[in-house]
């Protein structure tokens, strides 16, 4: 088929052609929103799952969804190094203005840019931030430099200032893992004052399935001040297939139903997987309806892309030790493995290893499904490591 109109999206949160499968996670987004806006208090969201399942793509549904109702939205992703306080005061800054412009501020935003001016001397010095705000700063609010106490006395203006011109604002936050354990306690903290307040502040976060856990340690009332919901593998007999025979369909493109069946078992209805199929598919076809036995003929190709993409890269990242821990839990199977069960495939202690493993989870390739269990973050990660790398084995 022309390449030229290939309807298939593979990549980073990238739009797929067609949505589906999430109708559940996006009506508890209008819901949230809603009672927001109603003046009645919701749990605030993270959305968790495996890589290449859709977070990104959900989130940027949702800031789509917060902007037609008017919504301040401010998204970014998350990196390690950057600290949360320094990225805040740029993205405070950036609500503030969609609150109201300068020129049409009102007392309480006055106040709001006044503590966001503290707050950014405190944690981002260089003042760069703050240079066009023209205020300023309020000593006493926001410039204690205890990050839990000053963002929330930021957020709190920022909801004050924002109630009072009926706009709420909305935090969308993608990598959310790579947060700091007290920079996630200052956000929950933050976020906790305003839902007591009914004030309209709320975020959106997505990431590594490890985030439930990690914000119980860090507050134990997270799990009633958030909803999780778990993204996954699409519905192998409706989303799954939607998802590879609708972009098709639109341009009048048909695709066998053993070709489908055969597509949905080898993607295991992953999203990304299906886009990158399809993507192959409808490159290699030319007739309609597309048979079996091209997706057969593409295979190899769907898997070589995934092989020097997707998994490559996460392996670049890895050194040897942490390869080889990585390809003996692959030996024991796909799904999470005891350390202790791998520390001893590996001839080593549980202890001797531990190391290993926490630059594992460190690095977002593993999580921690229980208790002394790991996984991979990574979907099919082990089918690749026992193809790519069998001479670990040795
Ligand atoms: N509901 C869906 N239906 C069909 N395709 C989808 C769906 N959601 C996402 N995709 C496709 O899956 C791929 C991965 O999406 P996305 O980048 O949002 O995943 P992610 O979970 O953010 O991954 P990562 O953890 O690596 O950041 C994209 O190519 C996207 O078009
Ligand atoms: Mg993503």
């Amino acid at each position: 088929m022309d390449p030229r109109k290939n309807p298939y999206a593979p990549g980073a949160g990238t739009k797929p052609p067609a949505l589906v499968g999430r109708d559940s996670e996006i009506e508890s987004f209008d819901i949230l929103l809603e009672r927001l806006e109603n003046g009645y208090s919701e749990q605030s969201m993270i959305i968790t799952g495996l890589r290449g399942v859709g977070k990104t793509v959900l989130l940027d549904v949702f800031r789509e969804k917060a902007e037609d109702r008017n919504w301040a939205t401010v998204e970014w992703e998350v990196e390690k190094n950057t600290p949360l306080g320094q990225k805040m005061s740029n993205q405070i800054r950036r609500a503030l203005l969609q609150i109201a412009p300068k020129a049409r501020w009102t007392e309480r935003a006055r106040k709001t840019a006044a503590i966001l001016k503290s707050f950014s001397i405190t944690f981002n010095p260089d003042g760069a931030v703050t240079a066009g705000l023209d205020v300023d700063p309020m000593p006493g609010i926001g410039d204690s430099g205890m990050l839990a106490n000053d963002l929330t006395d930021l957020f709190v203006a920022l909801g004050d200032a924002a109630g009072e011109q009926n706009i709420g604002v909305i935090f969308l936050l993608d990598e959310i893992q790579y947060l700091a354990a007290p920079e996630l306690e200052a956000l929950i903290t933050a976020l906790h004052k305003c839902a007591r307040r009914a004030l309209p502040v709320t975020m959106v976060g997505a990431g590594l399935p490890q985030i439930p856990r990690l914000a119980g340690e860090a507050k134990s009332y997270s799990e009633r001040l958030f909803q999780f919901p778990k993204i996954g593998k699409l519905d192998l007999n409706t989303f799954a297939r939607d998802a590879l025979v609708l972009p098709a369909k639109t341009l009048n493109v048909q695709i066998s139903s053993q070709a489908v069946d055969y597509i949905i078992e080898y993607t295991e209805g992953y999203p990304y997987f299906l886009q990158e199929y399809g993507k192959f598919l409808w490159d290699e076809a030319s007739d309609s309806p597309i048979s079996e036995a091209i997706a057969k003929e593409v295979q190899p190709l769907v898997e070589a892309k995934l092989d020097n993409s997707f998994f490559r890269v996460r392996v670049d990242r890895t050194t040897e030790l942490e390869l080889k821990y990585l390809f003996a839990m692959a030996q024991l199977g796909s799904h999470p493995q005891k350390a202790s069960d791998v520390a001893k495939e590996l001839g080593r202690s549980t202890e001797q290893v531990g190391p290993i493993r926490s630059r594992l989870i460190n690095k977002g390739l593993l999580y921690t499904p229980g208790h002394g269990f790991a996984a991979f973050t990574v979907p099919q990660f082990d089918r690749y490591l026992l193809r790519r790398h069998s001479d670990l084995g040795e």
